[in-house]
């Protein structure tokens, strides 16, 4: 299987996807997103993979959210389905029966967020960050961070970073809940490894059943999901999403 914006690999038994848009801090396109889903999928029924390793390439970023320059120019009409496509692809991670680890590596905001979220676990380096920063473009989170975010870190420290948009670092993702490691730059893809080695020396049905039952206690306690993608769209139709967009791309402060 080839790709233009990942590059896979096999190590022993981990499958490892590194997002390779180096230059963009490795933003979420739409076809970035579809390709991991993609490979996720690629992997289900390969039985010589025991854990999934997502990271981004280079040192800066493992993703600094969805590629803003893609969406600036959608209508209510693009940007839900924009929304839409983002959640299947996050739910397809949350579903994956092998476990997916992020790696994250750097930037991870708006999008890059909540894909980490979508994993089941994520390992932070000493260099991470993470925040919500949807708001200083006039939209709230598309890709289910409204309903993640609050789901690992509480509703009081998740309402915090989704109407600040602050950037926290990795220390205070720990302290949160939003990950469970932080470890050097240069052992993050070992510390990673190591968790897989652990899932070797474990059932495969039994961890796959872990997740389906995990999953099933978040499902449908919240139709925040839906009013989510559908409030996503609605806001493509604002002026407030018009001055944000063209504020980051004119790379400028916007009024609102
Ligand atoms: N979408 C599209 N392009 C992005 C991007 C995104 N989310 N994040 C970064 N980039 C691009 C920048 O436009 C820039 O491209 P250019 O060199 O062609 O101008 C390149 O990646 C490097 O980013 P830059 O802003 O110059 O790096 P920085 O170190 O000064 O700042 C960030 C890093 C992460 C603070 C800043 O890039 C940022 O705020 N990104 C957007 C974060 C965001 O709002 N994410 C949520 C999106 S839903």
């Amino acid at each position: 299987m080839s790709f233009n914006n990942i590059i896979t690999r096999q190590e022993d038994s981990a499958f490892i996807i590194t997002i390779n848009r180096e230059t963009k801090l490795n933003a979420l396109n739409h076809e970035t997103l579809q390709e991991i889903k993609q490979a996720v999928i690629s992997v289900q029924n390969n039985k010589t993979v025991r854990g999934i390793i997502l990271t981004g390439a280079g040192l800066k970023a493992f993703a600094a959210g969805a590629d803003i320059s893609e969406f600036a120019s959608y209508g209510i009409e693009q940007g839900t389905q924009l929304s839409a496509d983002g959640h299947e692809v996050m739910n397809t991670i949350e579903r994956s029966a092998i476990p997916v680890i992020a790696a994250v590596n750097g930037f991870s905001l708006g999008g890059g967020c909540e894909l980490a979220m979508a994993c089941h676990i994520r390992i932070a380096s000493e260099n991470a960050k993470f925040g919500q920063p949807e708001v200083n473009l006039g939209l709230p989170p598309g890709y289910a961070g409204t309903q993640r975010l609050v789901q690992l870190v509480g509703k009081g420290k998740a309402l915090e970073m989704l109407l600040t948009a602050d950037i926290i670092n990795a220390q205070q993702a720990l302290d949160y809940g939003l990950v469970s490691k932080v470890v050097a730059l240069e052992e993050l893809m070992d510390t990673c490894k190591e968790l897989v080695n652990k899932f070797v020396t474990k059932s495969p049905i039994a961890i796959a059943t872990v997740i389906k039952c995990v999953n099933e206690h978040f499902k449908n306690t919240s139709p925040g999901f839906e009013k989510e993608i559908a409030e996503f769209g609605q806001a493509f139709g604002t002026t407030d999403f018009k001055e944000g967009t063209s504020a980051f791309l004119e790379k400028r402060k916007p009024i609102f």
